[in-house]
C-alpha cells in the first residue's frame, strides 16, 4: 500500500517528496513526516517539466483547479481525478470594503465559498483523493474543524467510495449536517480539534485502517499541494500579475505557505513577472486560537500550543503542523499577522456582507476584520493592490451573526401599515 505505486503517471511533473526541514527525499508515496528528522514532507517537482507550462495551455483547460494540472502532482489524465472540479471562484473588486477600511489601492476578495462544497477544502481534497486513488487506497478520511468533513464526505459520495470522516464533537450544526447528509461513517470525538488529529494519527498505523487514505495525515503532501491553486488563480484572474499583497487565514498555516509557493512558482517558471518590491504575505487568526500570530509577535518560530476557544472554529488548530513555515514566508516577504476576537470576527463578517454582497463564514469574518487591523496599524500598505482570501460560506455557521441581524421592520400585511412604519417616506 505504501510503496511507490502509480499515482505519478509520466505526465506528473512531481519527482519526489522532499523533508522540509532536512532536505531528505523520498520516492512519491503515502508518507508525511521523514525518516531521518520527523519533519513534514512536501511535494518536489522536476523544474524543467514545469517551465513546460505555458499560458495558453491553462487558457485551454478546464474551468476549474485542474485548468493547473500541469503543476500539480497528480490528475493529469482526468479519468484519474476524484472531483467535484472545484475553482475558478470570482475575483471580486471590492471599492466599498476597501473605503470603509482606508485602503486607497483595488482591493479584491478572492470568494473560495463559491467552491462545490463552498469552502477552499474541495481544492486540496481533489488533489488529496485524486493522489490516493491512484496510491490504491480504497477508503478515504479526515481529521477536520468542519470544512474538510464536508468536502471529503462529498468527494467519496461522488466517487462511491466509502469514507470516515473525525471531527470534534462541538462543531456548529451547519457543518455536522453538511457532513452526514453525504452518508458515510461521521465520528464526532469527546475532545477538540488537536485531540481528533491526534487519534487519526494513532489509526493510520492500525492494521484496520491500512487501506484508508487520511487526507491531512498520510497523504498530506498532496492534499497541501491543492491550495496553490488558490494562487495560481489569484495572479490569472488579475490578467498573470501577482498582486503586492494578501492577507489569509491560517489553522495549521498550510494555506498561507502554499498561496507563496504558488507566486513563487509561477515567477519562476516564467509565466508572470514578480511585482516591484515582491509580493508581501499576511497571515489572520482569532484571539480564541493564535499561536502562530503569538510566535511571530513574540520574535520566535517557535510556536506554543494552545487550547482553542471562540467561534471561528474552522481555524481552531491549538498545535498548527505548518505554523513555523508560515512565519517564514510572511517574514522573508515583509508581511506580518495579528488576530481578532468574537466580536470583531463579526463585525468582519457584516463588512464584507454590508459592502461586497459576500456572506463569509467565521473564518472570513477573522480575514476581514485582521485586513482592517493591518491598515489600521500601518502594516498594510494603504496603496498597495490587496488581495483577501475568503474560504468559507457564512450559512455553515450563521449562528455568529444570527443574534444581531434581523428583519428591519415586521408589519401587517397592509398598506396603512406599511406607511406607519415609514416604508412610503
Ligand atoms: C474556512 C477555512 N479557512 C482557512 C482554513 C485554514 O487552512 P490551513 O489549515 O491550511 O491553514 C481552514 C481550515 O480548516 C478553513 O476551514
Ligand atoms: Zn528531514
Amino acid at each position: 500500500m505504501t510503496s511507490t505505486v502509480s499515482v505519478i503517471t509520466s505526465a506528473s511533473p512531481a519527482r519526489g517528496l522532499v523533508c522540509r526541514a532536512c532536505g531528505a527525499e523520498y520516492p512519491l508515496a503515502a508518507q508525511h513526516a521523514c525518516y531521518e528528522c520527523f519533519g513534514p514532507l512536501e511535494v518536489a517537482y522536476d523544474q524543467a517539466a514545469l517551465a513546460q507550462v505555458t499560458r495558453e495551455q491553462i487558457a485551454a483547460g478546464p474551468k476549474n483547479i485542474w485548468r493547473y494540472a500541469g503543476l500539480l502532482p497528480a490528475g493529469q489524465d482526468p479519468e484519474s481525478r476524484v472531483t467535484l472540479n472545484p475553482g475558478l471562484t470570482p475575483l471580486i473588486s471590492a471599492p466599498g470594503l476597501a473605503a470603509a477600511i482606508g485602503l486607497r489601492a483595488p482591493l479584491w476578495v478572492k470568494d473560495d465559498s463559491a467552491n462545490p462544497t463552498h469552502s477552499f477544502k474541495d481544492r486540496v481534497v481533489s488533489v488529496a483523493l485524486t493522489a490516493a486513488r491512484g496510491l490504491g487506497f480504497t477508503r478515504f478520511a479526515c481529521a477536520s474543524t468542519g470544512n474538510l468533513a464536508n468536502s471529503v464526505a462529498a468527494h467519496s459520495a461522488r466517487a462511491g467510495v466509502p469514507s470516515i470522516v473525525f471531527i470534534p464533537g462541538d462543531l456548529e450544526p451547519g457543518k455536522i449536517v453538511t457532513t452526514a447528509v453525504y452518508g458515510g461513517d461521521l465520528v464526532a470525538i469527546d475532545g477538540s480539534y488537536d485531540d481528533v488529529n491526534r487519534l487519526c494519527g494513532e489509526l493510520v498505523e492500525t492494521d484496520e485502517f491500512e487501506d484508508t487514505a487520511f487526507v491531512n495525515v498520510n497523504v498530506r503532501p498532496f492534499y497541501a499541494e491543492g491550495s496553490k491553486t488558490l494562487g495560481y488563480e489569484v495572479a490569472e484572474q488579475l490578467g498573470w500579475r501577482i498582486p503586492a499583497q494578501v492577507v489569509i487565514p491560517m489553522a495549521s498555516g498550510e494555506l498561507l505557505t502554499k498561496v507563496d509557493k504558488a507566486f513563487a512558482e509561477l515567477v519562476e517558471i516564467g509565466l508572470v513577472e514578480a511585482p516591484a518590491g515582491g509580493w508581501r504575505v499576511f497571515g489572520a487568526q482569532s484571539a480564541g486560537c493564535n499561536p502562530i500570530a503569538t510566535a511571530l509577535h513574540g520574535g520566535t518560530d517557535r510556536i506554543v500550543p494552545v487550547k482553542p476557544t471562540g467561534i471561528a472554529k474552522s481555524l481552531n488548530i491549538g498545535d498548527p503542523a505548518a505554523g513555523a513555515y508560515a512565519i517564514e514566508a510572511v517574514r522573508r516577504s515583509g508581511g506580518w499577522m495579528d488576530y481578532a476576537d468574537d466580536d470583531e470576527i463579526r463585525e468582519g463578517i457584516r463588512l464584507l456582507a454590508k459592502t461586497t454582497g459576500v456572506f463569509a463564514e467565521t473564518a472570513g469574518g477573522v480575514t476581514v476584520a485582521v485586513l482592517g487591523k493591518l491598515v489600521a496599524a500601518g502594516k498594510l500598505d494603504p496603496d498597495a493592490e490587496t488581495v483577501v482570501f475568503n474560504t468559507g460560506e457564512g450559512l455553515k455557521t450563521i449562528d455568529a451573526v444570527a443574534g444581531q441581524v434581523g428583519p428591519s421592520h415586521r408589519i401587517g400585511p397592509s398598506l396603512r401599515a406599511a406607511r406607519e412604519a415609514g416604508l412610503l417616506g
